[in-house]
């Protein structure tokens, strides 16, 4: 009787204690926009736009700015409309959608 209530506590305690780690990173992850599969993309610029779209090089900074600019910035790369050398061929990876949520994900970002 004794084993069996301690097994019973122990499989009850990790969903109480799953519960309270989601409680505590609800508004953590209420403040980055919620989107992980955005922000997955958004780890691909890194490379070229720097850590968290703040560039230290030569390529242009993303954080902070428009998401509605960016996401017109990439439209025209993807459809060949812009003068770019690399950028066409990132932005052809991705759906209209899918560009809109990386650009907000960015315009997010604190400006550097
Ligand atoms: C291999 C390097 C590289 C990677 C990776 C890359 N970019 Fe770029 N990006 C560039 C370059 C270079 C330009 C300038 C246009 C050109 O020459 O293609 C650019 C331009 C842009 C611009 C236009 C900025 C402006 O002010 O004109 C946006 C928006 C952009 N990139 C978004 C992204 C996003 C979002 C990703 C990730 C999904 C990404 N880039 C990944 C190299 C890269």
């Amino acid at each position: 009787m004794r084993v069996r209530t301690r097994q019973g506590v122990l499989a009850t305690a990790p969903p109480v204690v799953l519960c309270a780690l989601l409680a505590l990173a609800g508004p953590a992850i209420a403040a980055g926009g919620g989107d992980t599969q955005a922000e997955l993309w958004a780890a691909g610029c890194a490379a070229c736009h720097g850590t968290h779209g703040a560039s230290v090089g030569g390529f242009p900074s993303l954080a902070g700015r428009d998401a509605s600019e960016l996401l017109a910035l990439m439209l025209k790369q993807r459809a060949g409309q812009a003068d770019s050398t690399i950028m066409h061929q990132h932005a052809r990876g991705f759906s209209e959608s899918e560009l809109a949520r990386i650009a907000a994900v960015f315009a997010a970002r604190p400006k550097p």
